[in-house]
């Protein structure tokens, strides 16, 4: 597989990041605020959302896995990693790099909700259209994007392209071979 076209500017994220940051800082003033990166696909997100929030917020991480190299989410959701901390009275934001099946989140929201956070929120930097999935509230969205495959900013093909500085879509009629990740960059110039 190899990358198509670039669907989301590194420009375009930024700008939106800092609408988000914006918000989150306007709602959350005052208040204590624990960002929770859903790994690894919500590392650069995490990073780049929370430098965004001019606020004193703690971070911490949960990895999840629902996916097993491929294109299609299997709906079975794993703790591969659980967050460092006990989140009993505390005001949680689950950041996510993107909702698609929303298997990971029905999963997260339930697992979480457990714990009695004081509130618990969502912030996702892509959500995709055209899928069936459970009604989630979602607080803080990115980008509404195509039911297509993308990688880059943190989300993967089998591993790879997660530092394309940019959404690509995945051009799902070629076979993958390691040129195709370095045309990806050659994508961002
Ligand atoms: P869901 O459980 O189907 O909502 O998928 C959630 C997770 O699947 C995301 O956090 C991503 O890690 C991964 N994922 C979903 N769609 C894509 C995609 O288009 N590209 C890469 N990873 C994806
Ligand atoms: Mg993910």
């Amino acid at each position: 597989m190899k990358v198509a076209k670039v669907l989301i500017t590194a420009e375009e994220i930024d700008a939106k990041l800092a609408e988000m940051g914006a918000a989150i800082t306007r709602d959350y003033e005052g208040k204590d605020l624990l960002m929770i990166g859903i790994l690894k696909g919500a590392f650069v997100v995490l990073a780049d959302l929370a430098r965004h929030v001019r606020l004193p917020v703690e971070t911490d991480f949960m990895a999840v896995s629902s996916y097993h190299g491929g294109t299609h989410s299997s709906g079975v959701v794993r703790i591969l990693k659980d967050l460092d901390q006990e989140i009993e009275g505390r005001n949680v934001l689950i950041v996510e790099d993107i909702i698609d099946t929303g298997h990971t989140l029905k999963y997260l929201l339930r697992t979480l909700a457990v714990r009695k956070p004081k509130t618990l929120s969502l912030a996702s930097l892509l959500i995709k259209d055209d899928v069936e999935r459970p009604h989630f509230d979602i607080q803080y969205e990115g980008f509404h994007i195509p039911n297509e495959f993308v990688v880059g900013y943190g989300l993967d093909y089998n591993e790879q392209y997660r530092n394309l500085p940019y959404i690509g879509v995945m051009d799902t009629n070629s076979t993958s071979s390691p040129t195709d990740v370095q045309e990806g960059f050659k994508l961002a110039d």
